[in-house]
């Protein structure tokens, strides 16, 4: 008899008791993710912040705030999409994900992506960007355009921490705007397109960031 996928509720239970690597150590709960399992878009971020760790849901701080104005105003809810992170426990003091805890992390990630089976992935910032595309491009270069990932469509942009403290002239907040906006225009065009055969082709300038294969 096939074995019967469990869902992502299943996954979500497990996780709450990861210990795969040693971030178990200093937090308070694990973030796997918010939203619903059925979402056609699916945000990754990086890592829990404070907030998060303390509150069990992802982008709930500042960044989580300017991304959840962003998405009301194309009348979008969190409950319509799907938020996780690359790394669902906080690292400490916030600093960067280490390579090891990325490569501990990722299976639960790339479970999610299958259980939830999302048309489009928006990317939020440089970990998720590389992570996903397999490439060592920055969020600079690879923003705003579409990318095949496997079945899928994903569209990097810039991390909502980034965007808060502006960029060059504010332009990193015009951009986080602009690449959702395509997100949300994206994800319109390929929920009228018949699934799963034939996905259409993004208006914008289609790339591969990296040469060949998928990471899943
Ligand atoms: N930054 C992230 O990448 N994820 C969160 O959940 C919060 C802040």
């Amino acid at each position: 008899m096939p074995a019967v996928a469990r869902t992502l509720e299943a996954a979500r239970l497990e996780a709450l008791g990861c210990v795969r690597c040693a971030l178990n150590l200093g937090r308070t709960q694990v973030v796997y993710g918010t939203g619903s399992p059925d979402a056609d878009l699916l945000f990754v971020g990086e890592a829990p912040g404070r907030d998060e760790d303390l509150q069990g849901e992802p982008f709930v701080g500042r960044a989580g705030q300017l991304l959840t104005s962003i998405l009301s105003e194309h009348g979008i809810a969190r409950s319509d999409i799907y938020i996780a992170n690359v790394l669902k426990c906080r690292p400490p003091n916030n600093r960067d994900p280490l390579p090891d805890e990325i490569e501990a992390c990722r299976p639960w990630l790339a479970e999610q992506i299958e259980r939830i089976d999302p048309l489009l992935i928006v990317t939020l910032g440089n970990f998720s960007t590389k992570l996903l595309l397999e490439t060592s491009v920055g969020i600079s270069k690879l923003h705003g355009k579409t990318y095949r990932f496997g079945e899928r469509w994903l569209i990097p942009t810039f991390h909502p921490s980034a965007a808060l403290r502006g960029g060059p002239n504010g332009s990193t907040t015009r951009d986080l705007r602009t690449d959702i906006a395509f997100a949300v225009d994206t994800i319109g065009r390929l929920r009228a397109q018949p699934q799963p055969t034939a996905r259409p082709e993004p208006q914008r300038e289609t790339e591969r960031a990296s040469s060949e294969g998928q990471l899943f």
